[in-house]
């Protein structure tokens, strides 16, 4: 990889060498293998190296670890009960917005859908990092993630990475639509070596669906925490194959959290659109504020409506969060959102697409103003 400017060329030309067969040099050959032939796995079998690579641990170089099992994200009985996915909006609201389109030609929206698009594509000199949180859990940091991650792929042409940083059980796996996982965080941080192509480190990630790339936090399984040293050698690493690396952070005040936030280009606080959600993150907000190098001009919260049943006017709980300057996208409730398993994006609302666009956008503007 060439220094300092080009290094989107770079990695999209290695991408091209592999897609035309032949393993670029330098490349390690077990790696490589999930890739041989070229273009980017289509499946997570695919993306799998045929003979078990060895993995080398940071702490002891001289050690073998055994290359990890591949698990199924979800077990397949559950995978069979989750049944069809629903589409975000019902029927009639799904007509009824195609009428209103029809009445009166959306000029004005189209202006502003690709004002977005162009903040979304805005391209970067070296990878931008987005970290997502909030101060409670359950509140929806992983779909968030995951709507920013399949948001990124869909309107850009370079590498996107959905990192998980949850070892608690995470499930940013499942909404990415990944079907198993192996290599975790960890894993990776006796795997990389400066010299590794994009085409080696893909090898060890999970191809998401749609476009884009994920690195699971474990294995799905009680394990042990990740913790804030692996978080920053992986994060470094890999920072210079992808453009944009969406971070799916435990709860705050987390250690890996907090240096998540702190390390981060850009990040987005996700606040539940409730009384308490809403005060707690702006606690978050506030502490945000006093960091040295002045977070908050590079936040963005998420009000996001996980329950259909809210009572909080969302006008009041905006202009509470934006009283300390940062921007807030309304996240609404989604049927398809709420419903669990693999994210689907046609099966979204309207509303829910249109805010994780928006979203993206605030982000991907905040990231690319810190050097
Ligand atoms: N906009 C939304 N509309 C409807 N349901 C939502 C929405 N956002 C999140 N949910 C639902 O809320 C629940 C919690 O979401 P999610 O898992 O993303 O939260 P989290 O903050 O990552 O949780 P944890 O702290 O356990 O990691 C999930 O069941 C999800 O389907
Ligand atoms: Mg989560």
């Amino acid at each position: 990889m060439t220094q300092g400017g080009d290094w989107q060329l770079d990695v999209l030309r290695e991408l091209a060498d592999g897609a035309q067969g032949g393993t670029p040099p330098g490349t390690r050959p077990a790696a490589s293998s999930a890739t041989a032939g070229g273009a980017a796995p289509d499946t997570v079998r695919d993306a799998l190296p045929a003979a078990p690579p060895v993995a080398r641990r940071a702490h002891d170089p001289h050690v073998p670890a055994p290359a990890p099992e591949s698990v199924p994200t979800v077990d397949p009985r559950l995978a069979i009960a989750l049944g069809r996915p629903q589409h975000g909006d019902s029927l009639g609201r799904r007509t009824g917005r195609s009428l209103r389109r029809l009445a009166a030609p959306p000029g004005q929206e189209i202006a502003e859908q690709t004002r977005l698009a162009q903040e979304v594509q805005q391209p970067v000199t070296t990878g931008r990092v987005i970290a997502v949180t909030s101060i409670r859990g359950g509140v929806g940091k992983t779909t968030v993630s995951a709507l920013l991650g399949r948001t990124f792929n869909h309107y850009r042409h370079d590498p996107v990475l959905a990192l998980e940083a949850d070892a608690a059980l995470g499930t940013l796996p499942v909404r990415m639509g990944g079907e198993s996982v192996r290599w975790s965080c960890a894993d990776l941080t006796g795997i990389l070596t400066p010299t590794m192509q994009l085409t080696d480190i893909t090898g060890y990630l999970v191809p998401v669906s749609d476009g884009g790339w994920l690195l699971p936090a474990g294995q799905g399984t009680v394990g042990a925490p990740l913790d804030v040293r692996t978080y920053r050698t992986v994060t470094l690493a890999l920072r210079r194959y992808f453009a944009v690396t969406v971070v799916d952070c435990e709860t705050l005040p987390g250690e890996v959290a907090r240096t998540a936030m702190d390390t981060a280009h850009a990040r987005v606080v996700v606040a539940p659109m409730t009384a308490e959600g809403v005060n707690g993150t702006r606690q978050v907000l506030d502490w945000l504020a006093r960091l040295p190098h002045s977070a908050l001009a590079t936040t963005v919260v998420a009000l996001s409506a996980i329950s259909p049943d809210t009572t909080l006017d969302p006008k009041t709980a905006v202009a509470h969060l934006r009283e300390p300057g940062v921007p807030v996208v309304l996240l609404p409730y989604d049927r398809h959102l709420a419903q669990g398993g693999p994210i689907h994006t046609a099966m979204l609302g309207q509303d829910a697409r249109d805010a994780a666009v928006r979203l993206a956008a605030e982000a991907m503007h905040r990231a690319v103003r810190v050097r």
